[in-house]
């Protein structure tokens, strides 16, 4: 059987950590594309010199033409630009939107059949903006954030229990920003939710609201630490993950930005939700039910992302 055919839009950071790391697993042959000449000749090549020390086998080439990605299995989307001192978050959104117009036109052109994850941020409107632009099917087509949130949840968790972060179950949901909906109801240690652990005396009330807010904050702080540039190794290995679950059909139950029409009580909207991933692309929708209290965050969440997309409307009118 021939290899899985993986598609990068966008060779920067993640994306050359994307690479990496899909060739270490063999998850298939893959195809770096950017604007940039060179960067993913370059990335392509260097990775490639890795497989025989590695011992992988897997085709890695560098395009600058769309044509390149034709035929992919799977495309994973970081093209665009960060945010730069003085830009506000309008700016990037706006220039940022029309990195998804041309990225979508090309996954429509040469890759139909793809399962698409975006990652580009402002993540939400962006990967509603790529499903309209791409014509493709919403429910092969995803936003990765949940995931790398709910992994820094996990983490924290993990030394502030002082165990595995194997054991350590979590769940964050909403649009990926600051208003992000970590859930502490439904985030267990060996199966054990948070609540409980709090009434054992493992934790304090206090220290899980801690952790609550680091993990909101958990892109700002790599940024705030790294100062040129935003975190990489974990939102690749988050969508690899998501590519992963797809390709294999593992039906993998992954936070993730997904198209919702009527879930939740929301349409044509996207955003973090508890999905399976299957051969299927997004096969179900998870609806958790919610109390009062998540409710409300959710919803607080839900409003800043449509603050995001109604900006994309008044540029691009045309995606409504
Ligand atoms: N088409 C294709 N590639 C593009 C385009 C475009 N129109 N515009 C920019 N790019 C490429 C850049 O040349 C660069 O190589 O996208 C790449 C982005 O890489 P980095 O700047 O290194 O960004 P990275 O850290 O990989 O993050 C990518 O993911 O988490 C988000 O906020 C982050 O939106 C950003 C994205």
């Amino acid at each position: 059987m021939a290899r899985n055919k993986i598609a990068l839009i966008g060779s920067g950071m993640i994306g050359g950590t994307l690479a990496h790391l899909i060739g270490l697993k063999e998850l298939g042959d893959v195809v770096l594309f950017d604007i940039a000449e060179g960067t993913p000749q370059g990335k392509a090549l260097d990775i490639a010199q890795s497989s025989p020390v590695e011992g992988f086998d897997a085709k890695l080439k560098g395009v600058n033409e769309y044509a390149g990605i034709e035929g992919a299995d799977v495309c994973i989307v970081t093209a665009g630009v960060p945010r730069k001192p003085g830009m506000s978050r309008d700016d990037l959104l706006g220039i940022n939107l029309r990195v998804m117009e041309q990225v979508g036109a090309g996954i429509k052109k040469y890759a139909p059949n793809a399962f698409v994850i975006c990652i580009t941020n402002p993540l939400d409107a962006m990967v509603w903006a790529l499903q309209k632009f791409s014509g493709l099917a919403p429910e092969k087509v995803v936003g990765m954030a949940g995931v790398l949130d709910s992994a820094r949840f996990r983490l924290f968790l993990a030394e502030e229990f002082g165990v595995s972060v194997e054991d350590v179950s979590a769940m964050t949901l909403g649009g990926h920003g600051d208003d992000m909906v970590p859930l502490i109801r439904y985030s267990t240690v060996a199966g054990i939710p948070l609540p409980d652990l709090v009434k054992m005396g493992w934790t304090t009330q206090e220290k899980l609201d801690a952790i609550v807010e680091r993990t909101r904050k958990g892109g700002g702080e790599i940024v705030g630490l790294l100062k040129t540039g935003s975190a990489y190794y974990a939102p690749a290995a988050s969508a690899v993950a998501m590519a992963e679950s797809y390709l294999k059909d593992k039906k993998r139950v992954l936070p993730c930005a997904a198209h919702l029409s009527g879930q939740y009580g929301l349409n044509d909207t996207y955003v973090g939700v508890p999905v399976v991933i299957g051969a299927g692309g997004v096969e179900k929708i998870v609806e958790i039910a919610f109390n009062k209290d998540e409710q409300a965050m959710f919803e607080k969440s839900v409003q800043a992302v449509s603050g995001l997309t109604d900006a994309c409307l008044k540029i691009v009118p045309a995606l409504a």
